[in-house]
């Protein structure tokens, strides 16, 4: 069991940060990402906007249609819905997918060629042109937790209390610090910040993969700005089963752990690299790519099948009206944020 492996490192070497924890409980062994069904379906643990509907897909890919396209490149491919639609659109592509959970691998060899689905960034070749997208990924990467103090900072760690795993305080590491001090806005004392280290990591090292091209990353989260109302308990939560899960200490790799995005963080990575970067709401976005005309015309053709008789097509494409409209949602998929990246050398 994950516990057990974390609770003998933490007797071995003592508290550990959280990122460390956070690692092992979603993609160590037995981990949340590393064991189990494909974790992002209609019968795993939440559902992602390329699980609704195939339209969130087709939109990215009439959005690419117009650049050239030597190479796509997925990062947390999931099941492989994303990528089935963007190549319905874009047609015979060279496109790769990068995935961290095997069961996850195993699925995405049915999408696109066996040997373009990788474990890791590094394995794909490049620098190359073209796109690289990531719904949901960022969210999932591991985070620091920093405490704001009277003068400063300080930092939760994992350790045991009694026989149960629990948050000790530290004082915080430099680095974590740093970046609280920068990214996260106005903290009340007490309040936490998730340091998002890791991603911007994670950015710069997908940066260096383009010669020339676009990243998309969509995810939930916001601004410096528009996530400082949470900062009294932070953003940190948990899913399972579609639900909002318990404290991600309780059942490490039986949930998944996940904050909200700091998008200004991520947005700064991009212009300190010297690209132009945009953030939209996905919304705006999609509906900027035509998915309001596609919602209207499925509409009509709805009316069409009605008038017809045709109850059973009628019913259908009602369905894929309604699964389309859910991507706009503006409290729902539709208040996700599309962070997009040009990069040119
Ligand atoms: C929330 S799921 C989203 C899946 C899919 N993108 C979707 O929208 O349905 C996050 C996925 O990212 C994968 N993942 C997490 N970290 C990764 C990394 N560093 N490289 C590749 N995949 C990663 C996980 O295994 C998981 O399948």
């Amino acid at each position: 069991m994950v516990a057990d492996s974390i609770r003998r490192r933490i007797a071995a070497d003592g508290p550990m940060p959280f990122e460390v924890f956070q690692e092992s409980a979603l993609y160590g062994e037995g981990g949340f990402f590393a064991s189990g069904p494909v974790r992002s379906s209609a019968t795993g643990d939440f559902l992602t906007s390329p699980e609704v509907s195939p339209w969130f897909g087709r939109s990215i890919g009439r959005y690419l249609s117009g650049t050239r396209i030597d190479r796509l490149v997925e990062v947390g491919a999931g099941s492989g819905s994303l990528l089935r639609a963007l190549l319905e659109e874009l047609g015979e592509i060279d496109a790769w997918a990068v995935e961290a959970s095997p069961m996850a691998r195993d699925r995405l060899r049915s999408v696109i060629a066996p040997n373009q689905v990788v474990a890791s960034l590094d394995a794909v070749p490049g620098p190359f042109t073209g796109a690289l997208i990531a719904n949901e990924l960022i969210d999932n990467l591991p985070v620091a937790l920093a405490v704001r103090t009277g003068g400063g900072w300080s930092e939760h760690f994992v350790g045991v209390v009694g026989d149960e795993l629990a948050f000790v305080t530290v004082p915080a590491r430099g680095a974590v610090a740093d970046w609280a001090e920068r990214y996260g806005g106005e903290v009340p004392v007490d309040g936490i910040v998730e340091v998002q280290l890791a991603a911007a990591a994670w950015l710069r090292r997908a940066m260096a993969m383009l010669q020339q091209g676009v990243i998309l990353l969509i995810d939930y989260g916001g601004t410096v700005e528009e996530l400082e109302p949470r900062r009294n308990i932070g953003t940190l939560r948990t899913y399972r089963g579609h639900h909002l899960g318990p404290d991600p200490l309780l059942e490490p790799g039986e949930t998944d752990i996940t904050v909200d995005v700091n998008f200004t963080a991520l947005l700064s990575v991009a212009e300190e690299a010297g690209s132009r970067a945009q953030l939209h709401r996905q919304d705006d976005f999609l509906i900027a790519t035509g998915l309001r005309t596609v919602v209207s015309e499925l509409r009509q053709q709805e009316l069409e099948l009605a008038r017809a008789g045709d109850t059973i097509g009628q019913l259908a494409v009602k369905d894929e009206r309604i699964n389309a409209e859910t991507l706009l949602h503006p409290r729902g998929l539709g208040d996700f944020r599309v962070l997009e990246i040009e990069v040119q050398r």
